[in-house]
Formats: structure tokens, C-alpha cells, sequence
């Protein structure tokens, strides 16, 4: 088990290159199963969540190639196999090698899923939408057994608008006989990066990016090409740093849209930054007001920046309420915020933050990987050094960011525990 330590206070100056990102390739990897042509993506992250699929895909008989500024996956001679225990629990995105698998052998055989411990996280419409496109779903021995004679469209209202349900949805209906819809369907940018990439194999896909989704079921699939789009989320999150630490502090590779709900509530705390392109300047706000912060589905404020947003809420003059309405259980990081010197009352996923408090270096836990985000954010402020533990959390979401940090002025180091 590795850890993190932060020797904090430091200002931070210079440059961050943000990578592809996370929320896209988990899903763009396991959609290449979907055809038997070569795939080519760009800006892969260097994050442990995709070496986890590649190695899943590898398992399939995927050949991986690895260039510099892309790879190419190679599905031709892959196999059906089992997503075994070892695989699906270690990463919540192996979900969607269940539609997937069923799109292209009309039988998916996968064990339940991993990912972060912020709720039941239950898959109920994945589940039902794959019924309603003809598979039968069995539950065997901690596994889903998914199989179908034939998949045929079908009309989908999703009652939560679940990312994960719509990218999954639409791999199952991609190849399948006739039109499907899908109604209240997620919006976030991420599904709009894993359509195109579909589109560019011949899919005919309409409406990603709006809450009706309209899939046109094709009999086969070819090559595909995708640049990932730039992570909002590790960007959001050194945007936080910046408004804390920064001295002209550049985020480059931003799609400002992608952000415009974290920029608006930025700027209401007081914080001020410039925006050229893809690049944000941002430096440390003289004084930053409490503000209210309530996380929605995109492009609402994104429930994957409330935790590291509940740092930045510590230092804000006043009294501050964040709510968490996306998961039941996505507030693990107050306490060890309180545990630094916060001043925050917890109302089950509502928490009353008083500010402005210095924050004092420990020892605390990453939780879940947004919970590690707080920390880090945490620890870059406080006084003395802060010891994150449990930081593989992190690295499944933010690469080479003890690199990253370190560039711009960060003392940051992974040591073993
Ligand atoms: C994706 O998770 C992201 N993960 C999450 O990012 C992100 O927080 C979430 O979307 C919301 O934006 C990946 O893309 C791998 P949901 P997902 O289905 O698809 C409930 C991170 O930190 N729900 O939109 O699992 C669910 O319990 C991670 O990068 C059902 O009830 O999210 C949750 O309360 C964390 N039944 C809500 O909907 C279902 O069948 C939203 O979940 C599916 C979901």
C-alpha cells in the first residue's frame, strides 16, 4: 500500500496539462468489443483504472497496441469468456462489458461490479433496460448471466438520468434489429465522447448530449477513431487548488462548458480567473464568501467535485450548506476534513460548513476517490504535512498528479506505507 504525503502551504505557479478523461475511457475501452475492426484512441490517460481494462480486454483476447500519442485495440480474435470476481470488483466500469458482450454474442456472463463505496450503486437499469430489448437477465452465484436470441428496439425511460445506464443501454441497442429510445436520458460530455466514437464505426446514433437518445440498430460495426476529451473533473480540481494557491496557475486543456456550473459557483465564492481557449490562468482569491452548493446531473454542479468542493467551502468567510443529491453515501471525507481543523455539521448527505478555518496537517483517508480529492485539496492548505492513506483511490482517477503538483511549485510525494 502506498501513501501520499503534503508538506503544505506551498503556492502554485506554473502549468497542468490535463489529461483524457476518466468518466469517458472506461467506457470507450469496453466498446471496442463491439466490433472486430481495429479501434484507434487518443489522449489515453495514464490512469490504474484503464491498465484494469486493458488487462480485461487482454483476458477477452484483445491485442493492445501502445503508441505514443494513441493506442489500437484489436477485438478480431477476442473470446466470450466470463468477467470473473477479480476483474468486475475491482472497477465499477466493467458494467459495461455487459452490454457490450451481449451486443456482440447476445450472452454476457459477469460478476457484480466494484467501484467506490458512496452507495448501493445498483444496476436495477441496466438490468431492466436489457430485458426490455429482448435478453433474459439471471442472477447466479454473485453473477449476472445476460442472454438474448435476438436484441430488437425498444422504448427506454430511464427514472434516473444514470450515466451508466445510457452508455450501457446504447451498447446493447447498437447492433440490435430496429430503433431504440431512450428517454430521460444522462447528458454528461462523457457520453457524448463515447457516441461519437461509435459513429465513427458506423453506428447511428442521435440526441447524445440531450435527455432522448434515439439509437438506429446497424447489422455490423467497423474501425472506430476517438480523441478522450479532456477530464472536467481533475481539471475542476485543480481549478480548486488554484483559487487557494495559485500565482497564475494555467489549466490547460479545459472545454469550458464542460465546467460552466464549477466556473459560475467559483466566481461566486469570490474567486477570479481568466479563460483563453482551452486554458484557465487562476490565481489565490484575496477573500473568498460562503456559498451553497448542491450537486445535480449534468450540467447541474457535478456530484464528482462536491467532496474537493467541500474543502474549498472550509475557507470560504460564513457559513456554507453543501448537498450531495446523486449518492446516499458521498460524505465520508467530512470527518477527516473536521479531523484537520474543519468546522462542518453533517445532516445525513447535507453538510453545514463554517468558514473560514485553518486546517492543520494529519494523518487521514481516502475514502473513495473524490473523498481523496478533498484530501488532497485539504493537505495542499494545511499547515504542516498532511499523510493521505489509502491513495490507490486517487490514482484511479488522477495521473501522475504527485508529478503534476510537483511541476508547479507542490511538495508532494508517494511513499510506501
Ligand atoms: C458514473 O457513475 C461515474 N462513473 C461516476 O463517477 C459519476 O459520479 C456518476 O456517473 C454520476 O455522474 C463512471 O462513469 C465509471 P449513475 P454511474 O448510474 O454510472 C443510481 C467518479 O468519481 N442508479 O449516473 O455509476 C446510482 O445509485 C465516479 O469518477 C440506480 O439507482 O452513476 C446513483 O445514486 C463516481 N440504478 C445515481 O443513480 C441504476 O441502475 C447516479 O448513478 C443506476 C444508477
Amino acid at each position: 500500500m502506498k501513501k501520499i504525503l503534503i508538506n503544505g502551504g506551498k503556492k502554485l505557479s506554473g502549468t497542468i496539462k490535463i489529461g483524457g478523461a476518466k468518466n469517458s475511457i472506461v467506457a470507450i475501452l469496453p466498446a471496442t468489443v463491439l466490433t472486430n475492426k481495429k479501434c484507434k484512441i487518443y489522449n489515453v490517460p495514464n490512469i490504474s483504472d484503464v491498465k484494469k481494462l486493458n488487462e480485461m480486454l487482454t483476458f477477452l483476447g484483445a491485442k493492445i497496441e501502445y503508441k505514443d500519442e494513441y493506442i489500437i485495440v484489436d477485438n478480431n480474435s477476442i473470446n466470450n469468456k466470463e468477467i470473473t470476481k477479480e476483474f468486475s470488483s475491482s472497477i465499477r466500469a466493467s458494467y459495461y462489458f455487459m452490454g457490450a458482450l451481449l451486443s456482440r454474442y447476445h450472452r454476457a456472463e459477469i460478476s457484480y461490479p466494484g467501484g467506490c463505496v458512496i452507495g448501493s450503486r445498483p444496476i436495477d437499469l441496466h438490468l431492466k433496460g436489457f430485458e426490455k430489448l429482448g435478453a433474459k437477465v439471471e442472477v447466479k452465484d454473485n453473477k449476472y448471466i445476460i442472454t438474448a436470441d435476438e436484441l430488437h428496439g425498444a422504448d427506454i425511460f430511464l427514472d434516473i438520468a444514470s450515466v451508466g445506464a445510457t452508455v450501457n443501454l446504447i451498447f446493447a441497442s447498437v447492433l440490435a434489429k430496429g430503433i431504440t429510445h431512450i428517454w430521460n436520458a444522462a447528458k454528461e460530455p462523457e457520453i457524448v465522447n463515447v457516441v461519437t466514437f461509435l459513429n465513427s464505426m458506423g453506428a447511428r446514433i442521435y440526441g447524445a448530449g440531450t435527455d432522448a437518445i434515439t439509437i438506429e440498430g446497424v447489422s455490423e460495426l467497423g474501425n472506430g477513431t476517438v480523441e478522450v476529451i479532456p477530464d472536467r473533473i481533475e481539471a475542476g480540481t485543480y481549478l480548486m487548488m488554484g483559487i487557494l494557491l495559485g500565482e497564475n496557475l494555467i489549466i490547460d486543456g479545459i472545454i469550458k462548458e464542460h465546467l460552466e456550473a464549477v466556473i459560475t459557483k467559483l466566481r461566486e465564492t469570490g474567486a477570479t480567473f481568466e479563460i483563453e481557449g482551452s486554458k484557465i490562468t487562476v490565481s489565490k482569491a484575496l477573500k473568498l464568501n460562503a456559498v451553497n452548493v448542491k450537486t445535480s446531473v449534468y450540467p447541474g454542479f457535478p456530484t464528482d467535485l462536491g467532496q474537493p468542493m467541500s474543502t474549498v467551502l472550509t475557507q470560504c468567510e460564513g457559513e456554507s450548506l453543501f448537498e450531495e443529491t446523486i449518492y446516499e453515501d458521498r460524505m465520508r471525507h467530512i470527518k477527516h476534513l473536521n479531523s484537520m481543523g474543519a468546522n462542518i455539521s453533517l445532516y445525513n448527505s447535507t453538510a453545514l460548513i463554517r468558514g473560514k478555518t485553518k486546517l492543520k496537517g494529519t494523518t487521514v483517508v481516502a475514502t473513495d476517490l473524490r473523498a481523496g480529492a478533498a484530501m488532497l485539496v485539504a493537505g495542499m492548505i494545511a499547515s504542516g504535512t498532511t499523510e493521505i492513506t489509502n491513495i490507490e483511490h486517487i490514482l484511479r482517477g488522477y495521473e501522475n498528479i504527485v508529478d503534476k503538483l510537483t511541476n508547479v511549485g507542490a511538495k508532494i510525494k508517494l511513499v510506501d506505507e
